[in-house]
């Protein structure tokens, strides 16, 4: 256990550890109102740790959070911002120090908020709502060095147990493994550790975070050298070799015969979503499509179809940019050049498997179907239509670069649809009420409507309607503790689920900055 060093004069960014015993827990914390109340009518709760209690204390945070007070009318919107956009560096930086065997290497474990282990997913999304504030720097106390630690680990995370999700604490950190009852009953192969690993889904869009975050770091600094120099390089092929095995068809195309699944997931539940069919394999997927399969979705449910759609979309967007980054080390041409047609071959594989001829949504009389992007196919000709709230989506592929929305027609259809429940083949996870109509899923299920999934449609709109309407249904439905949920009830915004969930106040925090430069307007408007 490490002790408190308030120090405040060494730098413009400030590490703090927490004096542990005199914190109160974030979990009860977060569940709780907190004064002073903001002035509007929603009277939302001052929701930060005091500042000795702060995981990571950053100088630059400060100020700009400060600075935004001058674009936001909204008392309420405001202290919207003010408490979700630092929760990850307030609430989640569990532990920041280097790797025993080299002083070099930074380690940052980054826990996802109210479960004690650090998700690919979450981590890598939870660092990249301060990609605005990174910039190179070689002190262990900079945001750059979280970056590092983050990349770091992740690549320890993936050369021992490239197939799972989440992950434990590492061993410097002499943090104890969280127990996961769950997962106690998972039968995986490949096998892994408990001391590791907190649990063993395989999800594509995992791999695909690795190299996002790796991504961004790269575009900040042009550090080749960084990357060079520890694991990344191993960890980005042990990402292609599991990538690769994934792209194993269920029957061999020679004879017809029952390949070895290379991952398989069986676990004893009563939920159909936390299990995999046929014994652990999945639902059969099909030969020769190109696109790699996924056993979960981002929301950690199983896919009923193992080609997901916006998972294959990050991952060749974000292999083809970490490409660039081989591309600079010496004597990584061959891998540079392996990542870039990897990635394109999945493109292709996306343009001619993944959008599908579906019926029109709502009742047209000029067209009875239209083509939209699948958010899961199987390579036999079925796909599922639909999309789910946890990113990677369909709805946030330009968030995340994959296209741009404004000339991509399909995207255009595709979105009206998701966000349209109400239209006869509209999208079967969009939830309408009169408090938010947003994107759901069947992980917390029907009526559970996602303010995640209104984030990224505010991300991905320019209708200022459209964005004001969708902001003033988030400011109004956080049942006065002025932080994003991971789902609200559609009728009843005293039904929430997650009081602490660090990547989605992140992204919060991340679209008011993106509304800042896009439509400032809408920040000078009253959301009462
Ligand atoms: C905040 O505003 C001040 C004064 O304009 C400026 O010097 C500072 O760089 C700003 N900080 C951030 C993080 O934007
Ligand atoms: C940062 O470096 C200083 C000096 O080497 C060291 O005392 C401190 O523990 C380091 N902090 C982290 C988080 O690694
Ligand atoms: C350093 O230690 C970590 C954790 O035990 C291990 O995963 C890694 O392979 C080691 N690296 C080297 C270069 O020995
Ligand atoms: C579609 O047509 C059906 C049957 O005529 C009607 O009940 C329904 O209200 C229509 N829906 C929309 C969105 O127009």
């Amino acid at each position: 256990m490490r002790y408190s060093i308030v120090s405040t004069l060494l730098s413009s960014l400030i590490l703090v550890q927490p004096t542990l015993s005199q914190c109160p827990d974030y979990s009860s914390y977060s569940q709780a109102r907190h004064e002073p109340y903001s002035t509007g009518k929603y009277a939302l709760s001052y929701q930060r740790p005091s500042p000795e209690c702060r995981t990571f204390n950053s100088a630059t945070i400060e100020s700009l959070i400060a600075n935004i007070s001058s674009y936001i009318t909204d008392p309420d919107l405001y202290r919207l911002f003010q408490n979700s956009y630092p929760n990850t560096l307030d609430t989640a930086i569990k532990w920041h120090g280097t790797a025993a065997n080299n002083s070099a290497e930074e380690l940052t474990f980054i826990i996802t908020g109210d479960i004690n282990a650090m998700w690919l997913r979450d981590s890598a999304n939870q660092l990249q709502s301060y990609l605005p504030l990174l910039e190179p720097s070689t002190s262990n106390t900079s945001i750059a060095s979280l970056y590092r630690g983050v990349i770091n680990l992740q690549a320890r995370y993936l050369l021992t147990s490239p197939y799972c999700n989440s992950f434990q604490a590492p061993v410097e950190s002499v943090i104890p493994p969280a127990t996961n009852g769950a997962a106690a009953s998972d039968t995986v192969t490949p096998q892994y550790s408990p001391d590791s690993v907190f649990e063993c889904k395989y999800e594509l869009d995992s791999l695909a975070a690795f190299l996002q975050i790796s991504t961004s770091y790269y575009a900040a600094t042009r550090d080749a050298t960084f990357f060079s120099s520890f694991q990344w390089l191993p960890a980005v092929r042990a990402v292609l070799s599991t990538a690769k095995a994934m792209t194993t068809p269920t029957y061999s195309p020679a004879d017809g015969s029952v390949l070895d699944s290379p991952y398989t997931f069986s676990r004893q539940t009563s939920r159909a979503t936390e299990t995999l069919a046929n014994d652990g394999r999945g639902s059969p997927v099909g030969s020769g499509t190109g696109l790699v399969r996924s056993a979960f979705r981002p929301s950690d449910d199983s896919t009923i179809f193992q080609f997901l759609i916006p998972a294959n979309m990050m991952f060749a967007r974000y292999l083809a940019s970490a490409a660039d980054i081989a591309s600079a080390i010496s004597g990584q041409q061959s891998l540079a050049d392996e990542m870039r047609s990897f990635a394109s071959s999945i493109r292709d594989a996306i343009n001619r498997h993944g959008i599908v001829t579906a019926p029109a949504v709502g009742n047209n009389t000029d067209r009875t179907t239209e083509t939209i992007y699948a958010y899961e196919v199987d390579g036999f000709g079925s796909s599922v239509i639909m999309d789910d709230a946890n990113l990677p989506s369909l709805l946030s592929a330009p968030v995340f670069g994959y296209l741009e929305a404004a000339t991509d027609p399909v995207y255009q259809r595709t979105r009206a649809r998701i966000l349209d429940s109400a239209s006869p083949n509209g999208n079967p996870y969009f939830m309408r009420g009169p408090v938010i109509n947003a994107v759901g899923g069947p992980h917390v299920g029907p009526g559970m409507a996602w303010p995640m999934a209104s984030i990224v449609r505010i991300l991905t709109s320019n209708d200022e309607i459209e964005i004001y309407g969708a902001l003033r249904e988030i400011v109004a439905s956080t049942a006065g503790l002025g932080l994003i949920h991971e789902s609200v009830n559609s009728f009843d915004a005293g039904r929430w689920t997650r009081q602490w969930f660090s990547w989605a106040n992140g992204l919060f925090g991340q679209m008011i900055l993106d509304l800042l430069e896009r439509k400032p307007q809408i920040l000078k408007q009253s959301f009462q």
